[in-house]
């Protein structure tokens, strides 16, 4: 890590819309951005080791993903097309109880492959072995917030807290501060109000936020209101989890009591269209949410549920589905949806001005996006064309954390005819074809 200079690219701040600087220029020194403007803007002196010729590339804050399983792409197209219950009880379950930890360490590879092919700099996970999640991503080089999913009845729920709390200690700002770690309830379904209030309690003393699944489906809102008499984002509030920095997952069900509670706790949202979609769960009121001012970031959920982790797949999921949903054209317009994937996850996080934007002080996450295709001609308007035009194979180069993670689409942490082969041989015979 030194010095890297990016010059010629077409620059895409994510300051406002009209934040589009050609023929730009950015200066990264160690972790971070120094500068960023038009051609010969870098501070006077700077000598870098590597310039970057991001001629006809688009230089953009490198994606944001605010809700993942990561190690559910070793469950990527294993079953499909069934409702939610049995989805979970016959199909994801079972499997699961079989994962060893090797597994979970190739499939977090896989999804950080995925991910930096596809653009993804950071995202935000839960699932458990969570020692072998933040192994992959050292090694990976990505940048990720990890919390293990806790289930708050039965044997393994004190367990889970104290993992949780042995594993923030191991893992919290590690990696260069690349990986932080949450506390991550899974939902208040699986997580009564006396557990929550634990976490709540374990998260002070910890000094970390929280990750949780909230207001996903009808049956849920339904369960949480005849047993306590309120909307789970009110029962979340009521124990306290708000006054903790919180990432909630999904809020497709949320009235507008529900989202001025999220808007006054600043309740970072992560909203996860597709496998909304696809387990029939619902639309997310995205677009009243941004109204009242609540914070909303774009994640992509599990693989075994999208079937990708394509975060502009996902933009543009988001954005269609708004508009139809709103019967507006207008409803979440091409800025506000990678704004979303970028700057509005970062907030979700709790990472505003850490990462999300192209400017000087942030954390240097930058993807180059080759724009010499035939989809991204001709050249009107580039924030349409990222949102509604580009593919992921356009991106040609990650930087995290001001490391060169890919360079003209190879991948330089990972060896990836490796993990292809693990993740191959592990699945096989997690089904039991081996
Ligand atoms: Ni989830």
């Amino acid at each position: 890590m030194g010095k890297i200079l990016i010059k010629g690219a077409t620059v895409i701040t994510m300051e406002s819309h009209d934040s589009v600087i050609p023929d730009g220029e950015i200066a990264i020194e160690g972790q971070r951005i120094v500068s960023v403007g038009p051609a010969g803007s870098a501070p006077e002196g700077f000598a870098p080791e590597k310039t970057l010729d991001a001629a006809e590339m688009l230089a953009l804050p490198g994606f944001v993903n605010c809700h993942t399983h990561a190690a559910m792409t070793i469950l990527r197209s294993y079953a499909d097309d069934l409702p939610l219950m049995r989805w979970l009880k016959e199909k994801i379950w079972p499997l699961e109880a079989r994962l060893e930890e090797d597994d979970i360490y190739w499939a977090t590879m896989l999804c950080c492959l995925e991910m930096i092919r596809s653009g993804t700099t950071a995202f935000a996970d839960m699932y458990f072995h969570m020692d072998r999640v933040a192994e992959a991503v050292e090694k990976a080089g990505v940048r990720a917030d990890l919390s293990r999913g806790m289930i708050g009845v039965g044997p393994e729920a004190e367990a889970a807290l104290e993992y949780s709390r042995e594993f923030a200690a191991r893992w919290h700002g590690r990696a260069g501060g690349r990986i932080t770690v949450r506390l991550g309830p899974h939902a208040p379904y699986t997580c009564p109000p006396e557990y929550l209030k634990k976490v709540v309690d374990l998260a002070g003393e910890l000094n970390v936020g929280i990750h949780i699944h909230l207001a996903e489906t009808l049956s849920e809102i339904e369960e949480i209101n005849k047993k306590y008499g309120m909307s789970p984002i009110r029962l979340a509030d009521s124990v306290g989890l708000f006054e903790l920095p919180v990432l909630a997952a999904h809020c497709v069900h949320v009235d507008g009591a529900d989202m001025e509670i999220m808007a006054r706790k600043k309740v970072g949202v992560a909203h996860n269209p597709e496998s909304n979609m696809k387990l029939a769960s619902g639309v997310a009121p995205v677009t009243a949410m941004l109204k009242a001012g609540v914070t909303v970031g774009l994640g992509t959920d599990g693989a075994a549920s999208n079937n990708n982790l394509d975060m502009l797949e996902e933009m543009r999921s988001a954005a269609l589905l708004q508009k139809v949903t709103n019967m507006d054209p207008l409803a979440l317009p091409s800025f506000e949806a990678l704004r979303m994937a970028t700057a509005g996850g970062a907030g979700a996080l709790g990472m505003d001005g850490e990462i999300g934007l192209l400017r000087p002080g942030c954390k240097a996450d930058i993807i180059l996006m080759e724009t010499r295709r035939p989809h991204l001609f001709p050249r009107h308007d580039w924030l349409a064309h990222i949102v509604y035009a580009a593919q992921s194979s356009d991106v040609h180069t990650v930087i995290v954390d001001g490391r060169i993670v890919m360079e003209g689409r190879r991948v330089l942490t990972i060896d990836e005819e490796e993990v292809f082969h693990e993740v191959q041989a592990r699945a096989e015979r997690l089904v039991g074809r081996k």
